[in-house]
């Protein structure tokens, strides 16, 4: 509380050292989009087919507007929540975000440090530009979940699954949404494929069990490796039993839109739910995240963590999913335009951009701590 406090006292936009960073996401990605060639920001920026999705992921936040509550003391209010016997200083997540060094040569090792500062957590894909064990080294103890993409040989799943808890990462995230590669118009212009390309080996290339797999370990050979085990159609919720047996750490499915699935991930034994829409990446036309939300949530019925990615990019946002039923949030392009165009120190301010934000739409909204957020402060416009 103190420290939230400090905080909002030392935010300032006008000493000398923040004046020249952006101060919303919409201007740290034009700046992207004057750094990086059309590729990199193409696949970061894009969405899959008319990106339809991508929009509504939008939108769907300002179909909610918050209806502020006055005359409520909130000068000893907290952002603190609590997830799996982890005490978290916010409810905001920085969200899988694979092969990172196309937006910034230090890629995940940059971002890592800025959540380690923040004291954010970080969760690292399956396919980062660095492996889960030096990202591991950067963090130190600071609190780190593995995404997990499937693959179609699962004793490579298995393996990565070991590695990343012996690496101190304290949840498996495993990604149900990308059975296969959504479709990227964006990507198909520009010729772009990072996979293709080997930024995403890192992980593959130290796995002992997928290098055993290869009579020659070359980086052609692990990226040929990859793309036969990332396009992995017969995943199937008879899996999570594989995984279960792999690990004793949470397991949270990521890309779950559907309330039937919701109901099947708690029956199947899954310990928290991401809703998430890859950030309209994969199935253009599916819903957006945040009318997903409601729907989940009241099937959940608080039995195991519900937590949403896709569109989040202000406090107020963060505000409104939390009201709808979320127990804490994860953004996914923000701190990556944050990172293409200042590296460690643009995630920094991102990160510290989206807190302030939060801090401050929590007190003008009445709201002195992350459960006091329900739907008795939104309207439905
Ligand atoms: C460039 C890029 C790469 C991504 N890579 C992964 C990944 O490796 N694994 C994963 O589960 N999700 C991945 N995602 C999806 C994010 O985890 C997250 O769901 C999405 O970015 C959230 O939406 P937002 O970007 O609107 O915040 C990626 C997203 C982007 C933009």
């Amino acid at each position: 509380m103190a420290e939230t406090k400090k905080e909002a006292l030392l935010f300032t936009r006008v000493n000398k050292d923040t004046q020249s960073l952006p101060v919303s996401i919409e201007d740290w990605e034009q700046k992207a989009r004057e750094i990086l060639p059309d590729g990199p920001f193409d696949y970061i920026a894009g969405g899959s087919g008319a990106e339809e999705t991508l929009a509504s992921n939008r939108t769907a936040f300002s179909k909610w507007a918050i209806v502020p509550r006055m005359m409520r003391d909130v000068t000893n209010r907290t952002m603190s929540i609590s997830l799996y016997n982890q005490a978290l200083r916010t409810p905001i997540m920085l969200a899988p975000v694979g092969m990172q060094a196309i937006a910034h040569p230090e890629g995940e090792l940059a971002t890592a440090r800025a959540a380690k500062e923040a004291g954010v957590p970080l969760v690292v894909s399956t396919v980062s530009a660095h492996s889960m064990e030096q990202i591991a080294e950067v963090m130190g103890d600071a609190p780190r979940w593995f995404q997990l993409y499937w693959s179609n040989d699962r004793e490579v799943s298995a393996s990565m699954v070991k590695r990343a808890e012996a690496a101190g990462y304290s949840a498996i995230v495993l990604t149900v949404d990308t059975i296969m590669l959504g479709w990227k118009r964006r990507d198909f212009r520009n010729g772009y494929s990072p996979l293709r390309e080997g930024k995403g080996v890192a992980n593959y290339i130290t796995d002992p069990v997928l290098c055993s797999r290869l009579t020659e370990v070359t980086p052609e050979n692990v990226v040929e490796e990859i793309l036969k085990n990332i396009y992995h159609p017969a995943l199937n919720w008879n899996d999570i039993a594989f995984l279960r047996e792999q690990t004793s750490l949470p397991i949270l499915v990521k890309g779950i839109l559907h309330p039937d699935d919701a109901r099947l991930a708690v029956e199947h034994g899954v310990d928290g739910i991401i809703v998430s829409n890859h950030g309209g990446r994969q199935m253009d036309g599916a819903i957006s995240t945040l009318e997903a939300l409601p729907a989940i949530a009241k099937v959940v019925a608080g039995k195991i963590p519900v937590l949403l990615d896709s569109g989040v990019r202000t406090g107020a946002d963060v505000v409104k999913a939390i009201a709808l039923g979320a127990n804490a949030v994860l953004i996914g392009r923000p701190f990556l335009f944050g990172l293409a165009v200042a590296g460690e120190k643009g995630v920094a301010s991102v990160l510290d951009t989206l807190i302030n934000e939060l801090d401050v739409a929590m007190a003008l909204s009445g709201s002195n701590s992350v459960a006091d957020l329900n739907e008795s402060i939104l309207a439905r416009m």
